[in-house]
């Protein structure tokens, strides 16, 4: 793209202050912005403007889950299909490590946190040690696949290799990198990061399959032969991954997706709930629960909408190439979003200070057919870090690590 064809390309949505600085830039920065002019898509701005997601949501009815004494109940069954799977070599794992962590405020990669008392204990550490319950006890060696983002991708990298996988075989782990959109203020006027660089975040933790399938990984899905593959977040220190009966349970269910939940701990409780929308599999926003549905109950007089999810999905992978990703709607999210000022310093903003946009890997489960909500106990399985202290925080988890018999 030429200077002049980026002044035409940002005139017309109002955005030229993106080239004040292009005449003192080297030419290898001039064609770093240009590119960076011609491969983004501004048209996420537009949501900008008041600042609302892309909404429109359909008609809700609840999905029932399955509930822990039928899980206990059916236990060797699962365990023994989930084990049967696993060792098929039809299960993979994927960490969702692209996110900002901003609440966190730690500069490096979330999983790099220290969470340990009176020794270090890392967060991918964690994580690992979970998973390696599995490999151990199924003795098969799960693909581990980790989604970074530009901003911490060498960061990541380079401190898994330092820590050696903490005992994860490295042939076996596979990163890539997830897609960018840009970062603006409230008026929708973006923000540069430098003089040569527009502002730019993670765009939500939906894009996973895509991105995948650009890096070309898709081709280890079906050369090995994977099947399932789960889904989760980084910042869950207790969750138990590919465990065997999460996934007997969700293969022998035959359904498109098995999603681990909590029951809540509130009818007006912070999570996502799981349930149907239009008769298809979906997860209704704490705050568009209407008082009817949290009055709601079910046929043994339990709360309808009862089961939270935890950001822990498995994916039937054969259905994945149906999912699209323009289908998916759009969130507008407030963050901190570095930026330089008219004095071309950089400032990283204590507050939010515009919008940034993201697809959630929630709405992803809308497009598939079937889904098992399967039941966790929270104490177990649930212990998120989002903040340093407070409501799910380093503090929190670590409460419920001690709990659970971790040593930190
Ligand atoms: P969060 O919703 O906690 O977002 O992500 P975040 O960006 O990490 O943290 P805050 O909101 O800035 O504090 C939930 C999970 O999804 C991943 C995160 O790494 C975490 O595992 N994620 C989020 C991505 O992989 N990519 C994204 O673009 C966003």
């Amino acid at each position: 793209m030429t200077k002049a064809e980026a002044e035409q390309k940002l005139e017309a949505i109002g955005q030229e202050h993106v080239l004040k600085y292009f005449d003192e830039l080297d030419t290898a920065q001039q064609e770093a912005l240009l590119t960076q002019i011609e491969e983004t898509d501004f048209a996420v701005l537009a949501h900008a403007k008041d600042g609302k997601s892309e909404a429109g949501r359909g008609e809700f009815s609840p999905l029932a889950a399955m509930q822990r004494d039928e899980i206990i109940q059916r236990e060797k069954e699962f365990h023994d299909a989930g084990c049967e799977v696993i060792k098929a070599g039809k299960t993979a794992a994927l960490l969702l490590a692209g996110g900002m962590g901003t609440r966190l405020g730690s500069d490096n990669p979330k999983g790099m946190y220290d969470i340990g008392e009176t020794k270090p204990v890392y967060i991918f550490q964690r994580i690992i040690e979970n998973l390696l319950d599995v490999v151990h006890e199924t003795d098969t060696w799960i693909r581990l696949f980790i989604m970074t983002s530009e901003k911490n991708h060498d960061a990541t990298v380079k401190f898994l290799k330092e820590k050696n996988y903490f005992g994860y075989k490295e042939d076996r782990v596979v990163f890539f990198k997830q897609d960018m959109a840009p970062a603006c203020d409230y008026n929708g006027k973006l923000y540069m990061e430098a003089k040569d660089r527009i502002s730019t975040s993670p765009n939500g933790n939906a894009g996973w399959y895509s991105s995948m399938v650009r890096a070309g990984l898709d081709k280890i899905l079906t050369d090995e032969g994977i099947e399932w593959i789960d889904i989760f977040a980084v910042d869950n220190v207790l969750q138990r991954i590919c465990d065997p009966c999460f996934v007997g349970a969700t293969a022998l269910a035959k359904v498109s997706v098995g999603a681990k939940v909590v029951k809540k701990a509130a009818p007006d409780e912070k999570v996502g709930v799981m349930c149907l929308e239009d008769g298809r599999p979906s997860i209704v926003e704490y705050y568009e629960l209407s008082q009817e549905m949290m009055d709601a109950k079910d046929e043994n007089g339990d709360p309808a909408y009862n089961f939270g999810v935890i950001l822990n999905y498995l994916f039937h992978v054969p259905e994945l190439a149906a999912v699209k990703d323009d289908a998916m709607p759009l969130h507008v999210v407030e963050k901190k979003i570095p930026y330089i000022d008219d004095d071309a310093n950089l400032i990283k903003p204590t507050e939010p200070n515009g919008y940034k946009f993201e697809q959630l890997v929630l709405d992803m489960i809308h497009q598939l057919a079937t889904c098992l909500p399967y039941e966790v106990v929270r104490e177990h399985e649930f212990a998120p870090i989002k903040n340093p202290t407070g409501v799910d925080s380093v503090e929190s988890a670590r409460e419920l690590c001690k709990k659970d018999g971790i040593e930190l």
